[in-house]
């Protein structure tokens, strides 16, 4: 990395080093007092010891070696010995002008790419997306797109849920209203398949869901339909294949909606080929085991938990539990198609680590999956990583449901939002002298930015309160606050080429210009460790604080009113390395701001 922590340590690493310490105590960081000093070094503590002197006296022999260094405007020891370090305006400069030039906006790439796939989104075919998936695909989008951006090779998968129970709830369905069909299905029935729309489906399933909950003997045919659908029945699978391609029709304009976009839109049922051979392997390999009619992996290693029984007696039983491999129906399961999944992408993609971006709800799900790979080995078991995050709740506390108590319908979601995008612009005057598809277009783009920067800026592990009222305000950290920023860059950029005026070189001098060169410089350790750690939000945080520095230095910072032809030029370049790094910044978190609003 590049940045000037970096630029520092390496300097203070050396006077620790002359003082015969450990040059790793030398690292320094921003600093948590930047009223201060905008770096620190804190190594003078831990090298007491081995200095044999007190924490301050280490402080000052490391500092008496720092005397000259360009990049140093000035040091100071602070309470038992932190070292306060001061840079210069030069060195600011030259790195203000590095990110300016820099296509990559400041940010340096992985030493080491890998081949990378990350699992998200996740919806199910025929039922409505919940939040879970919502979640998913804006967090799993962006993890995407952090991981390519720092030079990994990616592929996103969609990995539909096109192989379960539900799907045999629609073709149990579909028989109490056409007869059985198993098999042979008659031109009559196959006419009605044929004419049923998405719109009919919004119905079918959840009707369907809510009788099998009530109808035990529904359920069961909705089981048996499962198993026989998998086995290869020929009508179940043209019924599966119609539904299957109506609802995965509207989830793929949903997710165009949301900025979401696949390399691979692959689903459970891509797998089934492979799940015979998986399952003789997994028996060759004595890991298979029968269990109550069904075959399960093991997967507790030896570990055991009390579990109390339906009796309300307590056993000791393996933990985690086995993995369910076929059900006592015969029907492979939702652990199946991951493991099998895994053998795939192994095949196909070689990766060298695979995140699934879903609910932590299910972290005991891929614990087993991920166990069973690694004892059959599919894959390493670190190369096998569950992503989770919390839920986003309604005022309730609850996962969020829409108005009418019903699950989340995407479409439904970002035209709401929507509508509150055009009501804040409206009330704002902004785009009044737009043409209606204009309007409509930053509309969408806000409304989007308001959903995805609300549930980036947070931890993903922390769940919170949908409120769109909050995300959709113009102040404060939201989205459309940070599309308004880069707008703002992108008006004055504008009126600097009509009136001819070219950036140059720059040059740091006025207190503004130095925090934003700050901030710029702070891309490299945040977008790292957004990687490092899955997490987006630190991205988030940065593309706040940068915008927030933007503003601080256009308000004391006099861009084209500028005298001083110099001074003006080195401050359009830097307001254009802002823009360039905000836009990079917004890119990543999957957000993107229009070109005037
Ligand atoms: N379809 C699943 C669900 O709705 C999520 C899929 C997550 N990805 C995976 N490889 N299991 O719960």
């Amino acid at each position: 990395m590049t940045d000037l922590a970096h630029t520092l340590t390496a300097q203070v690493a050396a006077a620790f080093a002359a003082e015969g310490l450990d040059p790793a105590l030398g690292a320094v960081k921003r600093s948590d007092r930047p009223d201060l000093a905008a770096f620190q070094c804190n190594g003078a503590m831990a090298a007491a010891k081995s200095a044999g002197k007190p924490p301050r006296a280490v402080a000052e022999a490391v500092m008496a070696r720092l005397q000259g260094v360009p990049e140093i405007a000035g040091l100071e020891i602070a309470g038992p010995g932190f070292i306060n370090i001061a840079v210069t305006d030069a060195a600011l400069g030259a790195r203000a002008n590095a990110i300016a030039g820099d296509p990559r906006a400041g940010a340096s790439r992985v030493a080491a790419p890998r081949r990378v796939i990350v699992d998200y989104g996740g919806p199910n075919v025929a039922k409505p997306m919940h939040v879970g998936h919502l979640r998913a695909s804006i967090i799993g989008e962006s993890i995407k797109r952090i991981f390519r951006f720092r030079g990994d090779t990616v592929w996103g998968d969609a990995h539909f849920g096109d192989w379960g129970f539900q799907m045999g709830l629609l073709i149990a369905d579909f028989e109490a209203r056409h007869g059985v069909v198993s098999e042979s299905l008659s031109p009559a029935a196959c006419d009605a398949l044929n004419a049923t729309t998405l719109d009919d489906l919004l119905t079918i399933y959840p009707d369907a869901a809510a009788r099998a909950k009530a109808d035990a003997a529904f359920r069961d045919l909705a089981r048996k339909a499962t198993a026989k659908l998998q086995a290869g029945d020929s009508a179940y699978r043209a019924i599966w294949s119609h539904y299957r391609a109506l609802s995965m029709a509207a989830q793929k304009i949903d997710f165009a909606a949301l900025g979401v976009d696949f390399d691979l839109w692959k689903g459970e049922a891509d797998v089934d080929p492979l799940i015979p051979g998986m399952v003789d392997d997994l028996r060759a390999k004595g890991l298979l085991k029968p269990d109550d009619g069904a075959q399960v992996v093991d997967v507790s290693n030896g570990e055991t938990r009390k579990k109390k029984l339906d009796d309300g007696s307590v056993v000791e039983a393996p933990f985690p539990p086995p993995l369910l491999v076929i059900s006592s129906e015969g029907s492979a399961m939702y652990g199946t198609t991951d493991l099998a999944t895994i053998v795939e992408r192994a095949k196909d993609f070689a990766f060298d680590l695979c995140l699934y971006v879903v609910d932590q709800r299910q972290a005991d799900h891929f614990e087993q999956v991920f166990r069973a790979a690694a004892l059959a080995g599919y894959a390493s078991r670190d190369s096998l990583e569950h992503i989770g995050f919390g839920t986003m709740n309604g005022p309730d506390g609850k996962p969020f449901k829409t108005r009418e108590g019903g699950v989340l319908r995407l479409a439904d979601l970002i035209e709401g939002a929507r509508e509150k995008a055009r009501a804040r612009l409206r009330a704002d005057e902004i785009g009044a002298e737009f043409s209606a598809e204009e309007f409509e277009a930053v509309a969408h783009k806000v409304a989007v930015a308001a959903i995805k920067f609300a549930d980036l800026s947070n931890f993903r592990g922390t769940s919170y309160v949908f409120d769109i009222d909050r995300f959709m305000s113009f102040e404060g950290k939201t989205g459309p606050y940070l599309l308004y920023q880069a707008v703002r860059i992108k008006s004055v950029l504008r009126k600097a080429e009509e009136a001819k005026l070219n950036p140059g070189a720059i040059v740091v001098a006025h207190a503004s210009e130095r925090a934003l060169t700050l901030a710029l410089d702070a891309f490299d350790a945040a977008l790292a460790g957004a990687y490092d750690k899955r997490a987006p939000h630190l991205l988030a945080e940065h593309a706040f604080a940068l915008a927030q520095a933007f503003s601080g230095f256009y308000t004391n910072c006099p861009i084209l009113p500028e005298k001083d032809e110099a001074v003006r030029a080195s401050r359009l370049a830097l307001a254009q390395a802002a823009l360039q790094q905000l836009e990079r910044t917004l890119d990543l978190l999957g957000l993107e701001a229009p070109a005037r609003m």
